[in-house]
C-alpha cells in the first residue's frame, strides 16, 4: 500500500462536513489505495460535535482510515496536510453588507493561509469550499507566500455538475455524455455556463439545444441560482452535493481529468481569456501531472464575452475589496 496522505478538513462539524469526511476516509478521495490520516479542524464550539462524527467514523471501520486528529487551531490543524479542504467559513447573517462578510471571512482565511505556510506539508493542496470560494481562496493564498500559488483553488465544480444535469435533461442524454462544459468566473450568481464548447453525444451542445432564449433565460439562472432553489426546498443549503463536488475536484487535481473532456475550478489566473493575472476565477480545466492547466484556444464569442466579463468584474470588485481591508 501507499504512504498514507494527510487530509485537514475545516469546519468538520458542518453539513457538508458530515457529508464529506466518511467518502475521504472511504477511499474516494485519493483511490482505494491510498491510507488516509484525517485533522478535522473546527472552532472549539464545533469541537465537540467533531468528535460525535469522529466516533461514526471509528464506527465505520474503514479499512484506508489510518488516523482522526481533532484541533481548533490551525497551526495544528494543518500540520503535515497534503490536502486541505477549507469548508468552515463565516454565512452571511441578515443585514451582513459584503465588507463585513469578507472582513469576516478574511479573520478565518487569512489566518488559515498562514498556518499552511508554516505547517503543511510541501506538495499540500489546497481546495476552498466556504464561501465567497474565491476571494477567501485569494485570501489564504496571499497569507501563504511559500507555498506555489497554483495549490489554491475555489470550488465550482458543484456549479459545472449543474449544468451538465441540467443540459442533460434538455437534450434527453446520460450524463455521461455531456462533455466539455464550462464555468467561468466566480463561484456566485454572476458566475457564466457555457456550453458553446460542450458536446453532447458527440455533437456540438449549443447547436443541439438551438435555442438561445433558453440558454439566457431558463439554463444560466437555474445553474446560477441552484443553490437558493435547493434551501428553499429543503430548508437547508445544499451539503451532499457539495461534499461530491469537492470529492470530484481533488480527486481529479491528484488522478487527472478524462482524455477528451475537461471540467471547471477556480484557479489562479495566469491572464488566460483576459481574466486578470492573479484572480482566482472558474476556468475550462484539465488536470495532468497533478496540476490544473487551463485549456487554451477556445474561441469565446459575444455572447459568452459579456458574461464572463461580468462575473470577472465582479470577483475584480471582492480583491479590491480585500485589498483595502489589508487582507491580501
Ligand atoms: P455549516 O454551517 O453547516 O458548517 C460550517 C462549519 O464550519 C461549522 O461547524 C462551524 O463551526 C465551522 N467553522 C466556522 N468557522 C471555522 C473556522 N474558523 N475554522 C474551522 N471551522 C469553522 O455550513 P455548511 O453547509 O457545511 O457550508 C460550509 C460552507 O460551504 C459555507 O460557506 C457555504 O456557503 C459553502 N458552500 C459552498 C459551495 C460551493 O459550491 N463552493 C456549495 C455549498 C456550500
Amino acid at each position: 500500500a501507499r504512504t498514507p496522505v494527510t487530509v485537514t478538513v475545516t469546519g468538520a462539524a458542518g453539513q457538508i462536513g458530515y457529508a464529506l469526511l466518511f467518502r475521504i476516509a472511504s477511499g474516494q478521495l485519493l483511490g482505494a489505495d491510498t491510507p488516509v490520516k484525517l485533522r478535522l479542524l473546527e472552532i472549539p464550539q464545533g469541537v465537540k460535535a467533531a468528535e460525535g462524527t469522529a466516533m461514526e467514523l471509528d464506527d465505520c471501520a474503514f479499512p484506508l482510515l489510518r488516523s482522526i486528529d481533532i484541533h481548533d487551531d490551525p497551526r495544528h490543524g494543518f500540520d503535515g496536510a497534503n490536502v486541505a479542504l477549507l469548508v468552515g467559513a463565516r454565512p452571511r447573517t441578515k443585514g451582513m453588507e459584503r465588507g463585513d462578510l469578507l472582513e469576516a471571512n478574511g479573520g478565518i482565511f487569512k489566518p488559515q493561509g498562514q498556518a499552511i505556510n508554516e505547517v503543511a506539508a510541501d506538495d499540500i493542496r489546497v481546495l476552498v469550499v466556504g464561501n465567497p470560494a474565491n476571494t477567501n481562496a485569494l485570501i489564504a493564498r496571499a497569507a501563504a507566500p511559500d507555498v506555489p500559488a497554483d495549490r489554491f483553488t475555489a470550488m465550482t465544480r458543484l456549479d459545472h455538475n449543474r449544468a451538465i444535469t441540467q443540459l442533460a435533461k434538455k437534450l434527453d442524454a446520460p450524463v455521461s455524455e455531456v462533455k466539455k462544459l464550462t464555468i467561468w468566473g466566480n463561484h456566485s450568481a454572476t458566475q457564466y455556463p457555457d456550453v458553446f464548447h460542450a458536446e453532447v453525444r458527440g455533437e456540438n451542445a449549443a447547436a443541439a439545444v438551438n435555442d438561445e432564449a433558453w440558454l439566457n433565460d431558463t439554463f444560466i439562472p437555474t445553474v446560477a441560482k441552484r443553490g437558493a432553489a435547493i434551501i428553499e426546498a429543503r430548508g437547508a443549503s445544499s451539503a451532499a452535493s457539495a461534499a461530491n463536488a469537492a470529492i470530484d475536484h481533488v480527486h481529479d487535481w491528484v488522478n487527472g481529468t478524462p482524455e477528451g473532456d475537461w471540467t471547471s475550478a477556480g484557479i489562479v489566473s495566469d491572464g488566460s481569456y483576459g481574466v486578470p493575472e492573479g484572480l482566482i476565477s472558474s476556468f475550462p480545466v484539465v488536470s495532468r501531472n497533478g496540476r490544473w492547466e487551463i485549456v487554451q484556444g477556445l474561441e469565446i464569442n459575444e455572447f459568452s464575452r459579456t458574461r464572463i466579463d461580468a462575473s470577472v468584474a465582479e470577483l475584480i470588485e471582492e480583491r479590491d475589496a480585500v485589498q483595502k481591508l489589508g487582507l491580501i
